[in-house]
C-alpha cells in the first residue's frame, strides 16, 4: 500500500481506538479491540496478535487469524529476537530470516513491536504477519507502537 494512504489510514485507526480505550481500563480488552480494528481495516494482515512473556515463555495471548503456535521455541525466530533485542523488527523476506518460526505456511512478511508495562519492562510483542513480501515499513511500524501505547499498563 502507498505510504500516505497507509499513514491516512492508521491515523484514523488510532483516533478511533482511543475513543474504545476509555470504555475500559483492562489491558487484555485493550488487545482484543486493537487486534479486531487493525486486522479488519488493515487489508495485508493476515495474523495479527499478541505473544506475551510468562515464567520466562512467549505464549500466545489475543489474536486474529488464522490457528497459531501456543509456545515459541525459546531465543528462537522473529517475536523472540523483537523481545531480546527490545525493539521493532520489520521482516521483508519470512524465509530469509535465520530461525523464523512458521506458525502458517502462508506467510511472506512480518512486523514485530515490544509492549512494556508501567515500569517501561517488556511483558510481550505485538506480531503482524502478510502474505505478501514487503509489506511492512516505517509507516507501519512508527503507527503500531503509537497504537500499542493506547492499552493501559499494570
Ligand atoms: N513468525 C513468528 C512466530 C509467530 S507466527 O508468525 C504467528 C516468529 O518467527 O517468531
Amino acid at each position: 500500500m502507498d505510504k500516505n494512504k497507509k499513514a491516512g489510514r492508521y491515523s484514523r485507526i488510532y483516533f478511533q481506538l482511543e475513543e474504545l480505550v476509555k470504555k475500559s481500563d483492562n489491558p487484555i480488552s485493550h488487545m482484543a479491540t486493537v487486534l479486531a480494528v487493525l486486522h479488519h481495516k488493515m487489508d495485508y494482515y493476515f495474523w495479527t496478535g499478541f505473544y506475551l512473556l510468562q515464567d520466562g515463555k512467549l505464549l500466545v495471548g489475543p489474536y486474529q487469524g488464522p490457528v497459531a503456535c501456543q509456545e515459541l521455541t525459546l531465543n528462537k525466530g522473529v517475536c523472540w529476537a523483537g523481545i531480546n533485542q527490545n525493539k521493532t523488527i520489520v521482516v521483508n523476506d519470512v524465509h530469509l530470516f535465520p530461525g523464523h518460526i512458521a506458525c502458517d505456511s502462508r506467510s511472506n512478511s512480518e512486523i514485530v513491536v515490544p509492549l512494556h508495562n508501567k515500569r517501561g519492562e517488556i511483558i510481550g510483542i505485538l506480531d503482524v504477519d502478510s502474505k505478501d513480501l514487503n509489506s511492512f515499513d516505517d509507516v507501519d511500524a512508527e503507527w503500531l507502537q503509537k497504537i500499542i501505547a493506547l492499552i493501559a499498563k499494570k
